[in-house]
């Protein structure tokens, strides 16, 4: 009996895996990548988990599955992974299995961009820095070393994910992953050795049999089967290279980084979403917005050089986990309103035609009865009235409107309807309590530093094991110099591939200099004043993130590299490069740990009157106890300089608030081709002033924090702040399409529009910042009266507002005392203030 049952067991564990084999299928035709036998528009977004913590992944997770996302994507971090040859590390930020299986249980899909090289503004593009040292090896090109060891690593997620059956074939998440990454433009430099390269790359990776389909993006001559993908701000005009393969767009970037020194790029919503639209009408359907999430650069994860420390990207989902709006809630509609075009997007190619000089209709008509239109107007500079079929369209300037059913428009890309939020950094804490140490210069007659004739490279030295590297040497000057009696110094010149430098003659810094990101090379020139004898001249060498971009890594270098000259002796000039110089990795501070309890515990601190300020190679610590709330937490350090900071042991990444941000910040207008030099802000204010503090990474009460300083800085400037959504508004035009929750339509004319206002759970609305039912100007955070404004604009939420913490009110000139200006399409800008968090519960609020 007992068999019989084995039997049937076994018997329907063959059967139900078979039904499963086949029913659990990822392929793709000329119109969608299809998942079970359905063509599906797919709604993708970034998010790269080492760049937040283990806790916030779920509600990360949460949020863009509730903004309208199918899929989430993400790089591999191979540097993070493999820290050493054969060594891997799968823990912590980066356990990638357990991020797939959150994914997975939220029930979205996983878009695994396994590069290995991912280039996303990380250290060394995501190559570890021992690969650069492998005997004979040239990056991203037809060459064994190199060859082998991304087959190695590829194998190596690939064999992971097979085995934690993730791959959607298996029954898990992934149903598509990414070889290489835009490597086109790198082949199209390189020629015939790049080409090989590219075959090479498709067909290991096939040969992996994940049985989900393949990407390359940027990369025109993708060979079959993989399918080549468009990244970039728009990509409406992309095609796959064969008619059999996807319209699909890998990045569609929501924003841009920051980097050190430069201005914040933001990316309006409205051009966003035009974006989307625009490539959805044109027959796309796989879009993916890179960064759906940005994050942070922990550590020293940034690449670069001179990527700043938060890669929030002026993404929908802000650096510490917020919402930000409107931005995630116009494209949550935006999914919303494609979703409902979805059976007549997957069946049939648009027709399109024109509606004007710069507007077309793309009509996507199916067989069955299934009809969705999108009208877009192109101008940038003028809103029009587009007739349809037999109905009239107000098509604001640069906009698309989605009519689900070929008849009501349900959204249009530039009318916000999300409620927008104003967020602020609200300092905690009462003033920390610092110590100071300072870091301990070392000399060139040192028993630990490294002799060597000649200047060395910084990463052959370093491998990155830390940012600095010392540079000592001696320069003796003879008693006779006529300088000595002239009182003309000379000069010294130092030339280094950067990217920031700290000089330092006979203990006293001479002064500092530093590059950027277009160019980190520098040179210093100063004159010096140099004493009879033996003068000591020490060079701290500062890198700040290895580039992650570009051609041939295996070359690329950091650090003085020469000459390095003193002009102005009765010699002339002395080249001093070639002579004998000494070599101290990293800091003695580092060496020691001192940014953790046990390590801190080995060196003198001064306090009080002794605390010093001002002063540059200074580590400072304090103590501190978690602020109550669950609000995310950020450490205002515009007091400081240049550094790094850590918390109970982990580095939070390089603060530099001292690189003021260079360039033109300029109005932002949403209409028009978005490049990322539009749109920015900070202009004049440090590039990053705030530092992401995850909140997991701290205990109730004696937190240690530490920060070492390379400027000088005043540590008592530095505050704890929580980040505080301080007033919510609505702005709203009369006429404006909308949608009822959970999709269904509402007619454009009889609908009566509402003003909401929420603030997040335990806060309350205070006060009515603004209200103005006219003409009002200007977005949430600096609303300001147009030329028409009905007086009576306050009333209506004075009454239904205050006191509670959400509202709403009727958009109609007789709630607001009569139509201000009659015959003129009006919109109701409103701004309230939250009180502060009385509740410290609420995860997040919609
Ligand atoms: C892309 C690249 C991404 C990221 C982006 C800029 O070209 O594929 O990894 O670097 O640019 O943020």
């Amino acid at each position: 009996m007992l068999s019989k049952v084995v039997d049937f067991f076994m018997l329907w564990l063959m059967f139900s895996s078979w039904v499963f084999s086949v029913s659990a299928t990822v392929s793709y035709d000329s119109k969608a990548i299809v998942i079970n036998g359905s063509r599906r528009i797919l709604l993708s977004g970034s998010i790269h988990y080492p760049r937040s913590t283990p806790e916030m992944w779920p509600d990360l997770i949460a949020k863009a599955k509730d903004g309208g996302l199918d899929v989430i994507q993400t790089y591999v971090f191979w540097n993070g992974h493999e820290p050493s040859p054969g060594n891997y590390y799968f823990e912590d930020r980066y356990d990638l299995v357990r991020f797939i299986k959150l994914v997975q249980q939220a029930g979205l899909y996983v878009h695994l961009r396994i590069g290995p090289y991912i280039c996303a503004e990380w250290n060394f593009g995501g190559f570890p820095v021992w690969l650069k040292y492998v005997p004979g090896i040239v990056f991203r090109t037809d060459n064994e070393p190199f060859k082998a060891a991304m087959q190695n690593f590829t194998e190596k997620i690939v064999g992971m994910m097979k085995a934690e059956m993730l791959f959607e074939t298996q029954g898990g998440p992934i149903i598509m992953s990414q070889i290489e990454n835009e490597f086109g433009p790198v082949e199209w430099e390189i020629g015939d050795p790049g080409k090989a390269y590219t075959k090479w790359a498709a067909q290991m990776a096939v040969g992996l049999d994940t049985g989900v389909p393949w990407i390359m993006c940027k990369q025109d001559d993708a060979p079959d089967p993989v399918i080549n993908t468009c990244n970039a701000f728009y990509c409406e005009n992309f095609t796959p290279n064969a008619k059999y393969k996807p319209k699909m767009w890998t990045e569609n970037w929501t924003g841009w980084y920051t980097e050190f020194g430069g201005a914040v790029p933001t990316r309006p919503a409205e051009d966003i979403a035009f974006s989307v639209a625009r490539f959805i009408q044109n027959g796309g359907s796989f879009v993916n917005y890179y960064m759906y999430h940005g994050g942070t650069n922990f550590g020293r994860t940034a690449g670069g050089p001179f990527i700043a420390t938060s890669y929030d990207y002026d993404a929908p989902i802000d650096e510490y986990g917020l919402l930000r709006e409107p931005k995630w809630g116009h494209l949550r509609d935006l999914h919303r309103a494609i979703k409902l075009c979805e059976p007549a997007l997957v069946s049939v190619d648009p027709t399109v035609t024109s509606l004007g000089s710069n507007q077309e209709a793309h009509v996507f008509s199916s067989k069955s009865g299934a009809c969705a239109a999108f009208l877009a107007n192109y101008d940038t500079k003028y809103s029009v009235n587009v007739t349809f079929g037999s109905a009239q369209y107000e098509l604001p300037r640069w906009s698309i409107s989605i009519l689900p059913d070929c008849k009501t428009a349900v959204f249009n890309t530039a009318r916000l309807g999300a409620q927008s939020s104003e967020k602020q950094m609200v300092p905690v804490t009462a003033a920390f309590s610092w110590q100071s140490y300072n870091e301990e210069r070392p000399s060139a007659d040192d028993q630990n530093v490294t002799v060597h004739d000649g200047l060395w490279e910084q990463i052959f030295i370093t491998r990155d094991a830390s940012d600095y590297l010392w540079y000592m040497t001696d320069v003796n000057i003879d008693p006779s110099e006529g300088f000595l009696k002239s009182g003309q110094d000379p000069l010294l010149t130092i030339w280094s591939a950067g990217h920031a430098l700290h000089v330092f003659i006979n203990g006293q810094l001479l002064g500092t200099v530093y590059g950027g990101l277009e160019n980190p090379k520098l040179t210093f020139s100063n004159n010096v004043k140099l004493s009879p004898g033996i003068n000591k001249i020490s060079l701290l060498s500062v890198a700040v993130g290895l580039p992650n971009v570009g051609m041939h890594f295996e070359t690329w270098n950091a650090g003085v590299l020469g000459p390095v000259t003193l002009n102005g002796l009765d010699e002339g000039t002395r080249d001093i490069s070639k002579q004998k110089w000494s070599y101290k990795i990293g800091l003695k501070g580092e060496a020691l740990n001192l940014y953790t309890i046990a390590g801190s515990s080995s060196v003198e601190w001064a306090e009080g009157s002794q605390l010093a300020k001002k002063q540059p190679l200074t580590w400072y610590k304090t103590t501190f106890d978690a602020p109550g709330g669950d609000e995310p937490l950020g450490l205002d350090m515009s007091s400081m300089g240049k550094g790094q900071v850590w918390i109970n042991g982990q580095s939070i990444g390089r603060h530099w608030p001292g690189y003021i941000a260079r360039g033109g910040c300029d109005a932002c207008d949403y209409a028009g081709t978005y490049t990322d030099k539009k749109c920015r802000i900070n202009c004049g204010e440090p590039s990053q002033r705030w530092y992401h503090v995850p909140r997991s990474w701290l205990k109730p009460s004696g937190n240690f924090l530490v920060v070492f300083e390379e400027w000088g800085g005043d540590p008592n400037g530095i505050t704890l702040a929580k980040r505080t959504t301080t007033s919510v508004c609505a702005d709203i035009y009369e006429g404006q399409p909308t949608m009822k929750r959970r999709g269904m339509l509402i007619s454009r004319r009889t609908n009566r529009l509402k003003a909401h206002l929420w603030c997040p759970p335990g806060q309350k609305i205070l006060k009515i910042n603004f209200a103005s039912y006219g003409m009002p100007k200007g977005s949430c955070g600096n609303f300001r009266e147009g030329s028409c404004h009905a007086h009576k604009s306050y009333n209506a939420f004075q009454k239904n507002c205050i006191g509670r913490q959400s509202c709403s009110v009727t958009v109609a000139p007789e709630v607001f005392g009569g139509d201000p200006c009659p015959g003129r399409t009006k919109k109701l800008s409103v701004e309230a203030a939250c009180s502060p968090e009385t509740l410290a519960k609420a995860k997040y609020w919609l």
